[in-house]
């Protein structure tokens, strides 16, 4: 029989909690056609097991959790399913505002906001403002998100103090590299969840994922539960992290 959350839960070692989780929210569609309902139906159900998920790390102490919602990959679905998934953005970022200043978490942005339509980043921008003072944990939401184009806008904007002087070439290390990532604010990434099955990291995250655990479920996210998700951080505490050493 599944453990019960409970008792995972005083299985958990607090003094090695992962400081920074990311999750690639993956399978709401399957989860939906598996049970003859519209993919849509999986993006709602995903939305709550963020929630789930958000509430989990909040009450456990994990500092950031950075999921995966709308990738630079994503524009290639269908207009109905794109035009769905920002609605659903902009209804989360204008409920869930309350809750998060309540809980004390403050919202954060991993991405490229110029390719966002004008209502995205608007009821974002509300968001980001809204909760900017939170301190207890940070929700990291990547949309219009790629590795790769946030490794290239970090070059852009590098190469752009370069040339105004602000920024010596020969002081480019990797903590310099860093700071002009979309997650310059946030602790090294610990964990990177994936449910679904599939066991690619699809352009998230490249240079944060270099020494970070990772963790495969064959959950599809929308019933992926609090319970898996301690499931997976006790599976993270029992990993012997060496970064490079013997
Ligand atoms: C991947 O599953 C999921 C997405 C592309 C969107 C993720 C969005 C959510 C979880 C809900 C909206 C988020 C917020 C913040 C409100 P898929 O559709 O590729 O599933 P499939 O691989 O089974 O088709």
């Amino acid at each position: 029989m599944a453990e019960k959350y409970n008792d995972l839960l005083q299985q958990l070692d607090m003094e090695r909690l992962p400081r920074h989780i990311a999750i690639i929210m993956d399978g709401n569609g399957r989860w939906a056609t598996r049970r003859c309902l519209p993919r849509s139906a999986g993006h709602k159900a995903g939305a709550e097991a963020l929630r789930r998920a958000t509430e989990l790390c909040r009450e456990i102490g994990v500092e950031a959790l950075t999921v995966y919602a709308f990738s630079t990959e994503n524009w290639r679905r269908s207009e109905e399913e794109v035009s769905f998934l920002m609605s659903l953005l902009i209804e989360y970022l204008q409920k869930e505002v309350a809750l998060m200043n309540q809980q004390d978490i403050r919202l954060g942005f991993l991405g490229d906001m110029n390719g966002l339509p004008a209502e995205v980043r608007s009821a974002l921008l509300q968001a980001l403002q809204d909760t900017a003072e939170n301190k207890h944990m940070t929700l990291n939401l990547a949309i219009n998100y790629g590795g790769r184009d946030e490794l290239c806008r970090a070059a852009r904007r590098m190469a752009g103090d370069v040339q105004a002087g602000l920024l010596q070439p020969e002081k480019i290390d990797e903590a310099a590299f860093a700071a002009y990532l979309d997650t310059a604010d946030c602790p090294d990434l610990d964990l990177l969840i994936r449910p679904s099955g599939e066991l690619r990291l699809s352009n998230f995250l490249l240079f944060q994922c270099a020494y970070s655990e990772l963790y495969f479920s064959d959950r599809m996210w929308p019933e992926f539960g609090k319970r898996d998700l301690l499931s997976a951080i006790l599976d993270y505490q029992q990993r012997d992290r060496r970064f490079g050493r013997a």
